[in-house]
């Protein structure tokens, strides 16, 4: 079997599908390779994410990655959050064949870009760790 239960299962039935509005911090990366996009929109209470929601225009793992990454981050202090990889993502769903790797890049990239965002609006610096390779 090519993916893992857990990857079957966050594709299938994917968490937190959908978008926030007035968000604290959203953020939109996509892949010219593969051509697919996701979007992560964030709320943030007193540096806190208090709810998360994704939209993924894109391959299974691109989604079944969001699912997984919104549920890593969710309740976590924004800190916390900057330090997510690509490969605590993976790890989590079991692994990923080593093609579909970047399909989690895409959604590390995205909060990233939804936290950088989220820096900006507040008027604060944004950290290192936001900015995108
Ligand atoms: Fe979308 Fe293959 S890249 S189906
Ligand atoms: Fe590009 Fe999955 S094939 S994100």
């Amino acid at each position: 079997m090519l993916y893992t239960e857990k990857v079957m299962d966050h594709f299938e039935h994917p968490r937190n599908v959908g978008e926030i509005e007035h968000a604290d911090g959203v953020g939109q990366v996509g892949n010219p390779k593969c051509g697919d996009i996701m979007k992560m929109y964030l709320k943030i209470d007193d540096g806190v994410i208090t709810d998360v929601k994704f939209k993924t225009f894109g391959c299974g793992s691109a989604i079944a990655t969001s699912s997984m990454a919104t549920e890593l981050i969710k309740g976590k202090r924004v800190e916390e959050a900057l330090g997510l990889t690509n490969a605590a993502v993976a790890e989590a769903l079991g692994g990923l064949p080593a093609y579909k790797m970047h399909c989690s890049v895409l959604a590390e990239e995205a909060i990233k870009a939804a936290l950088a965002d989220y820096y900006q609006k507040q008027g604060l610096e944004v950290p290192e760790a936001c900015k995108l390779a």
